[in-house]
């Protein structure tokens, strides 16, 4: 199986997220206009797309020979959920933390004890790279058999320029070994460390005039990333940042209005930010800000339902003509919990995304959330064969529909199985 060159698929219920090639994010109305071809084939040749139609065009192959078939019937096709906002490298979960918010504490409260980010930095400072990397390992290993093709990763426990390197080192290592593709992100700007506690300035200083230059000679970060929030980072401050990394080719994909509206949408959109993410508490001068920008809303839902905050108004940003990305934001914190399938069924239940509008926001928004649109998000030719195939489902609305089950029977990554069911012989 390991070799498979050729890979073809046929009689599948339908191929869906057949994008034009091209095809570059899917914003207002138009997500719910996702494209699928009905009683579809699909052809790969060395991990990437290389044909695909339906059943009544389906090419006369001569060459059956180093070719796998798959017979989909019943089986809908669809292209690898992309996760654009992770903290996947952490050195320990935080079951502690959950307890307590269950007898009644915030978020915030718990990182007022300091516990919170900076509980999960210290844990990291002592941690070894070695383990590090095999604790991340294993969750993308299983973020990939759910579906996740290609993931986001951030530092940002580490708050040191040593330990800040050292996980995107790890993000490196895991991007040698793993198949999904793996971009990775400075969140150094995540919290501010207690080092730095009487002189924020220094601390912003350092991030700006030190670790981004590092980072980006390097080539350790494709992006940056501050969590702009009251008590930890503010819109000024993120100006900053976004600035120094605009000037070394890192563009900005933020935490903002997870808490509070603080005028990060306005500094986001005017440093022209690749993604701003969470959204949460969204005043009408924040959604206006976004119209007009090329900005990515990327939304968080599995972190609103850990936490029990309030949902993003995911509609009023689509019905605003924008685009809507969604994400995992698997982190110890807020969410322990990389399962995109559950994204996918909270984004309908909660955040009143059609089934039609969530499956483009995990796709084609997503992949653009996290610049690898040329690569993944849709079924098109010459893009890389990273697919899902469903089990047997009645329709494809109950894929959210029916939530908490795995619905999955194959994911491929490049032509590649990384999980193979009863379907692939
Ligand atoms: O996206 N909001 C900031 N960062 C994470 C939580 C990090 C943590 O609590 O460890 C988030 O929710
Ligand atoms: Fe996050």
């Amino acid at each position: 199986m390991e070799q498979m060159r050729r890979l073809l698929i046929k009689n599948a219920k339908a191929l869906v997220g057949t994008f034009p090639v091209g095809a570059q994010r899917a914003a207002g109305a138009a997500m719910a206009q996702l494209p699928m071809i009905e009683d579809g084939w699909l052809l790969a040749e060395d991990g990437r797309i290389s044909g695909l139609g339906s059943m009544s065009n389906f090419p006369g192959i001569t060459d059956w020979s180093d070719l796998t078939v798959i017979d989909a019937t019943g089986r809908y096709v669809l292209p690898g959920w992309c996760d654009p906002h992770t903290h996947t490298v952490f050195a320990a979960p935080r079951e502690e933390e959950f307890v307590d918010k269950i007898k009644g504490l915030s978020y915030q409260d718990i990182a007022a004890r300091g516990g919170g980010i900076l509980n999960s930095a210290m844990k990291l400072r002592a941690m070894s790279e070695d383990d590090l990397f095999a604790q991340a390992k294993s969750r993308l290993e299983e973020m990939m058999r759910q579906g996740t093709v290609a993931v986001e990763i951030k530092s940002g426990y580490g708050l040191t320029l040593e330990s800040e390197l050292k996980m995107l080192r790890v993000a490196h290592r895991l991007k040698e070994a793993l198949p999904l593709q793996i971009k990775t992100t400075l969140l150094a700007a995540h919290a501010l460390p207690p080092e730095f506690k009487e002189d924020r300035a220094a601390y912003i200083d350092l991030i700006c005039n030190e670790m981004i230059p590092q980072v980006a000679g390097e080539k350790l970060a494709d992006f940056v990333d501050v969590f702009c929030e009251t008590n930890y980072f503010t819109a000024l401050e993120m100006e900053r940042v976004l600035e120094a990394g605009a000037k070394h080719g890192l563009p900005g994909k933020v935490h903002v209005n997870q808490f509070t509206s603080i005028g990060a949408i306005q500094a986001a959109v005017k440093h022209k930010a690749l993604s701003v993410d969470h959204l949460e508490v969204m005043e009408e001068t924040d959604l206006d800000a976004l119209v007009g920008s090329n900005v990515m809303p990327t939304l968080l839902p599995s972190c609103s339902f850990f936490l029990r905050i309030p949902y993003a108004p995911a509609r009023q940003v689509i019905d605003r003509g924008l685009p809507v990305a969604l994400a995992s934001d698997h982190n110890p914190g807020s969410t322990p919990s990389g399962n995109l399938n559950l994204v996918l069924s909270l984004a309908c239940i909660q955040l009143r995304l059609l089934p039609e509008e969530a499956i483009t926001a995990l796709t084609l928004n997503a992949a653009a959330a996290m610049l690898v649109e040329d690569d993944l998000g849709s079924l098109a030719i010459g893009k890389r064969a990273s697919l899902l195939i469903t089990r047997e489902i009645p329709s494809l609305a109950y894929l959210p529909y029916a939530f908490g089950a795995d619905h999955l029977d194959t994911v491929l990554i490049d032509g590649k199985p990384v999980r193979s069911g009863e379907v692939l012989r």
